[in-house]
């Protein structure tokens, strides 16, 4: 009796099933304690069998009852134990969710507009794929002309349909179904079959504007441009009008805007050369304006100091996160 005392301490002092495993062992195991005696039983005498027998078995009844008992307490506040690991503050701070934003095109193209809707232009758009007759011949680029080399292009595999090259023909889109005075931007995507390097991508985005009344001259343009750059740039800039070629306007110009670096070429334009007003269904004695051809990545990449235009496409976060 004293002896099961001893044992029933120990079962219940185990702190943990494995130990409390061990200690079954020591008596209950194949070499336990207990056992053994058991198994020796046959070779006492007939008299010490019949006193020691029972006394044996209800000892090894008695232990399997308490170790039973004990692994059942040890597992319960296990279990307890392991749903207190669980618990739930309320009060920890979540996780922030990462916040995504607009591209910087987008937020210059978005800038870009509200510009020129403070100045009275109304934003429209063209197609993508354009025929031959929008995005040349309309604009005073026959077929066969050397001008046409300016614009290197993507056709489609039965030449009747080619990527637009400039946003250029949403003037003649517009003016076939609106009549003078008309003041639009026309912002898109435009594409030349050209090699790409940090200044040139095979696509890249343009505002083409117009503006037609009666007695416009170049002044008009240079005071509208002015607004817009002053605008965009937060400050007075400094313009200039350098002469240069474009088929559809007459004279027609290139403007620049002093900079950090000097002189920068911003934009090409001119005043709308009568050709382009009779393919549209002008006439042109009754009507002038001028029209212009912004590229937005050049702007994007000017205000935001970037370096390679082709990173305006790569779709890189490193790149994108900082804007
Ligand atoms: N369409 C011309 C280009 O892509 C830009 C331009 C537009 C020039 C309007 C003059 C007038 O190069």
């Amino acid at each position: 009796m004293e002896e099961l005392d001893k044992i029933k301490k120990e079962i219940n002092s185990a702190s943990d099933l494995k130990e409390l495993d061990g200690i079954y062992k020591k008596y209950l195991g194949k070499k336990g304690e207990v056992a053994l005696a058991l198994r020796s039983i046959g070779d006492l005498s007939e008299r010490e069998k019949k006193e020691r027998a029972p006394q044996l078995q209800s000892l090894k009844k008695e232990i399997e009852e308490e170790v039973l008992k004990r692994s059942s307490e040890l597992k319960s506040s296990g279990a307890e134990e392991a749903l207190r690991g669980e618990w739930l503050d309320v009060t920890a701070p979540g996780k922030k969710a990462e916040l995504g934003h607009l591209h910087p095109l987008t937020q210059i193209q978005q800038k870009v507009n509200e510009i020129f809707s403070s100045l009275g232009f109304e934003i429209v758009e063209g197609p993508e794929l354009e025929t031959e007759w929008y995005n040349f011949d309309a604009l005073n680029i026959p077929k066969d002309h050397p001008s046409r080399d300016i614009w290197d292009t993507f056709w489609m595999q039965d030449k009747e349909l080619l990527l637009r090259t400039h946003t250029s023909p949403v003037q003649i889109r517009h003016m076939e179904k609106h009549q003078p005075p008309i003041r639009i931007i026309a912002p898109g995507r435009v594409f030349r079959h050209e090699a790409s390097d940090a200044s040139h991508d095979i696509q890249f985005y343009q505002l083409e504007g117009l503006m037609v009344d009666k007695d416009m001259s170049v002044a008009n343009f240079k005071a509208v441009i002015n607004e817009f750059l002053s605008q965009l740039f937060g400050e007075n800039v400094k313009i200039r009008l350098r002469p240069s070629f474009f088929p559809f306007v007459e004279p027609g110009f290139e403007v620049d805007m002093y900079g950090p670096k000097g002189w920068m070429e911003m934009l090409g334009a001119g005043m709308v050369h009568p050709n382009v007003f009779k393919a549209a269904g002008y006439n042109p004695v009754n009507w002038q304006g001028f029209a212009f051809g912004i590229g937005l990545d050049r702007i994007a990449m000017m205000k935001y100091k970037i370096d390679d235009i082709r990173l305006l496409y790569s779709g890189d976060l490193r790149f994108l996160k900082q804007f």
